[in-house]
């Protein structure tokens, strides 16, 4: 049997990600609170509710856990609704909790990475039109100031925005985000405001810290046409994975917005990514389909006898997260993987779904690839957005009621894979035999 140990760069960062409004609990001044007291808007009504309890401290034993099991970074968010709860107001207080987070990582001799937007608004904002409104951009800069001050002896290390791109989508496409609307034109606009906002926010952030390194995380979902003969389906495909897999990045590069049938200019924010930030899930198949408008005409699925997990949300499909890090390197700049993981309550498929994606990983690092870390989603299951609490991402499990946490096999294997800084054939053996020949052939 072969026996092998594939391994990373000393300095490698291994972690996990989360969001200020997935795990802090008793948000209640920000968007996403309204929408989930709003009847029908989250699958099975449920609420955000007390989360993670982290705003109530115990993200004291969630970051011993990540801790102890050898992660050295952690990627977290800060609530803007927290930080301003009224236009003319700073909250020193909560300031000063973030402080003493990002404080406890350091204890704890994890690097920390901060992002300042991960999908939710403060209230008032919402209600000014958020980012519709261009009067977004000054307020996102101030509030950038104002963290950045506040955090900067903690991080070097910043993320503007979360996932434009999926906001744009699943926000304004599809309806399913606050402000719930569909209406693909007012998503460029909204595209716009975010692109300006963020040149803003990257300048800021070097004026207050030279050293930073600023970026986004970006979305990119791997897009395959369902029949390869069929020219309807590559340019269904071709529209799609050019609408969200291309028009925001490209434009932190030259500074222009390619949206279909319309460019606009963003000069400023030309050249404003000091590393690549990459959020991978999954890869789909596009077919054209006249039924779908909202989306473009492609309609994406899973091909049958893909591994997909129990909610149906996302396959394991290793092969497209090469892809997409292949697809990074235009950007010339360092990647780090923000975002990688999948739903799994049963933790069935998440074992093999890490060691496979770690393994495309370190094939992208052999070949030179500027890969400098991993953050895994997610440390504890959290609140999931528009489906709750139905879909678990945790390497531990919550019972979001009692908060008692259980660990899942997935979490000892990642946490091998931290302490090695590399995985092995034996990790293989012991937490997903089943993919063991494909991963290793003999
Ligand atoms: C990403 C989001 C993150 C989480 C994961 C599962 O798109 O950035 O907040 O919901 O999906």
């Amino acid at each position: 049997m072969v026996q092998a140990t594939i391994h990373f760069p000393r300095g490698f960062l291994w972690g996990t990600a989360t969001s200020a409004h997935q795990v802090e609990g008793n948000n209640t001044n920000n968007d996403w609170y309204r929408w989930e007291q709003q009847e029908g808007r989250i699958i099975n009504g449920h609420t955000s509710g007390l989360a993670c309890d982290w705003w109530g401290g115990r993200w004291k034993e969630d970051f011993d856990r990540a801790a102890k099991a050898g992660q050295n970074a952690h990627r977290l968010s800060v609530e803007w609704s927290r930080i301003q709860p009224a236009p003319d107001r700073w909250d020193e207080d909560a300031l000063d909790h973030y402080r003493m987070m990002l404080r406890g990582l350091r204890e704890r001799g994890m690097t920390a990475m901060v992002t300042l937007h991960h999908f939710t608004n403060p209230i008032w904002l919402e209600e000014q039109g958020g980012w519709e409104n261009e009067a977004v951009i000054p307020h996102f800069e101030k509030f950038t100031c104002i963290v950045v001050e506040a955090l900067k002896e903690y991080t070097t290390l910043w993320c503007t925005l979360n996932e434009p791109n999926g906001y744009l989508a699943v926000s304004y496409a599809l309806g399913l985000w606050p402000p719930g609307k569909k209406d693909i034109k007012l998503s460029f606009q909204v595209t716009t405001n975010q692109v300006r906002a963020h040149a803003a926010a990257y300048r800021a952030i070097h004026r207050i810290q030279p050293e930073a390194r600023v970026g986004i995380a970006f979305h990119y979902r791997s897009m395959v046409p369902s029949h390869p003969a069929f020219p309807l389906d590559h340019w269904a495909r071709g529209i799609q994975h050019r609408l969200l897999n291309e028009t925001f990045p490209r434009a932190l590069v030259d500074g222009i917005l390619r949206f279909p049938f319309k460019r606009v200019k963003v000069p400023e924010a030309a050249n404003t990514q000091d590393y690549f930030g990459l959020n991978y899930y999954t890869r789909v198949r596009v077919a054209f389909d006249l039924r779908v408008p909202g989306q473009l005409f492609g309609r994406q699925f899973f091909p049958a006898g893909a591994d997909v997990s129990s909610k149906g949300y996302n396959a394991n499909e290793p092969e497209g997260f090469f892809e997409a890090m292949k697809w990074g390197l235009q950007f010339k700049i360092p990647i780090i993987i923000t975002e990688n993981g999948i739903e799994d309550a049963e933790d069935t498929i998440r074992p093999r779904y890490i060691a496979q994606h770690i393994q495309q990983m370190w094939r992208g690092v052999n070949f030179n690839w500027q890969v400098k870390g991993y953050f895994h989603w997610t440390l504890v299951d959290n609140f999931e957005w528009e489906r709750g609490w139905n879909h678990r991402f945790g390497l531990w499990e919550l019972d979001e009621k009692t908060q008692i946490r259980r660990k899942r096999p997935s979490a000892d294997l990642y946490a091998e894979i931290c302490r090695e800084n590399g995985l092995s054939t034996e990790m293989i053996q012991k937490y997903c035999p089943e993919v063991m020949q494909k991963m290793f052939p003999v």
